[in-house]
């Protein structure tokens, strides 16, 4: 059998790597990698109980730091590992640091890589996460890309067409299998809130790190929060700056700790409208059925917009935004299969397994 090494480190990689690691199970000898860059049990561990992901092999340790700092100790780490384990295929997924880090080590050793999620583009460098995208697809050999748009932008940057597998999402397959844990009166419970309520997460740096920013975004969250109760599972990145900035100081703005998976997608299945500036809640709640407004200049996943509920409104937006997504007729939720973007079908990842089997037999 051959053997697969998975490379994971954050909280967006564990959804997506569950419905590979299933598909591939028996099939394959697996290793799976946690690099460290997550380590609060709310950002890690809390999917590994809930989403039928194994126990971690190994895990690097490699926590938080500085850009170089955390990449260079994920790779440090990561050197040892595929030298010793010398696998056939490293699988990384989505765009964060762990990601970029796995896919320079198994290049300079010579392994080869998948990358999950490939060809996403938001054309704005100044996002860590663009950086570490175009590298990440550079250096792969086989490119499992979620959206059609991804097999244009991979071509236009010179990657070979038979190198691109248009595989859908199994962040996707993740949701799917789930969807009956995700409770919106069992959120609403636990929370003490009424039928209307709107849900905002927030992490990134160009919105939570600069005071003047930070003090504009929570100068609209207060007043989108007038329209009904806004509750707020906080990232631990933006906590700090956010709360300076008076985010608790609305009676209106409920702040959270963040959630486990189902308690998430829970909420956010009940919610009026989600304000966010996450990738994966754009596409968790197109297929949910759930207005989303993106308080971003630009979105990697454009699918969500084309074929979902995702508007993208900047921060200066959200009010005219979630006015008129407030008097829009309710959408079904969740949307139905033929409303979802192609291949967004909860069989990702039974095709990423036979994707990568089918290469690896032919080597
Ligand atoms: C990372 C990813 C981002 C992804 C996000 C999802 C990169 C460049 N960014 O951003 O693409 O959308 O994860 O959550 O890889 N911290 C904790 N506990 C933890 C981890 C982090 O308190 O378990 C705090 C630390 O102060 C740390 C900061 O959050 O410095 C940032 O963590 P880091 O992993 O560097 O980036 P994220 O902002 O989480």
């Amino acid at each position: 059998m051959s053997r697969i090494v998975h490379v994971t480190g954050a909280r967006p990689n564990f959804p997506k790597a569950a419905p590979v690691l299933a598909a591939l199970r028996g099939r394959a000898e697996q290793v799976l990698v946690h690099t460290g860059q997550h380590y609060d049990d709310r950002l890690s561990r809390v999917f590994f109980d809930e989403l039928d992901l194994p126990e971690p092999d190994l895990n690097l340790g490699a926590g938080s730091g500085s850009h170089a700092q955390q990449t260079a100790a994920v790779m440090i780490g990561l050197e040892q590992v595929f030298t010793e384990r010398r696998p056939d295929l490293v699988v990384v997924y989505g765009d964060i640091n762990s990601t970029l880090a796995a896919a320079l080590v198994a290049a300079k050793l010579q392994i080869p890589v998948a990358h999950v999620e490939a060809g996403l583009r938001s054309f704005d460098l100044s996002m860590p996460e663009e950086v570490n995208r175009r590298v990440t697809d550079q250096l792969s050999d086989l490119l499992l890309v979620t959206s059609a748009d991804a097999v244009g932008h991979l071509a236009r940057e010179g990657v070979p067409a038979g190198r691109i597998h248009f595989v859908g999402n199994p962040m996707i397959d993740t949701l799917l299998r789930h969807l009956d844990r995700f409770d919106p009166a069992a959120a609403r419970a636990e929370f003490g809130l009424p039928e209307s309520y709107l849900v905002a997460t927030l992490h990134r740096p160009a919105n939570v790190d600069e005071p003047e920013a930070a003090g504009e975004l929570v100068s609209v969250l207060h007043k989108a929060a007038e329209r009904m109760p806004l509750v707020i599972p906080l990232h631990p990145r933006g906590r700090a700056g956010l709360q300076k900035a008076g985010l608790d100081s609305s009676s209106g703005v409920r702040l959270l700790d963040p959630l486990p998976y189902t308690g998430f997608l829970g909420l956010v299945r009940g919610a009026a409208a989600v304000l966010t500036d996450s990738g994966g809640v754009q596409e968790e709640t197109s297929v949910l059925g759930v207005p989303c407004l993106t308080m971003r200049p630009n979105t990697e996943r454009p699918v969500t917009i084309t074929h979902g509920t995702n508007r993208l409104v900047g921060v200066d937006g959200v009010l005219t935004a979630l006015d008129e997504v407030l008097a829009e007729p309710a959408r079904p939720r969740p949307a139905p299969p033929e409303q979802r973007p192609p291949l967004w079908d909860g069989a990702a990842g039974p095709r990423i397994a036979q994707v990568i089997l089918d290469w690896l037999a032919a080597r």
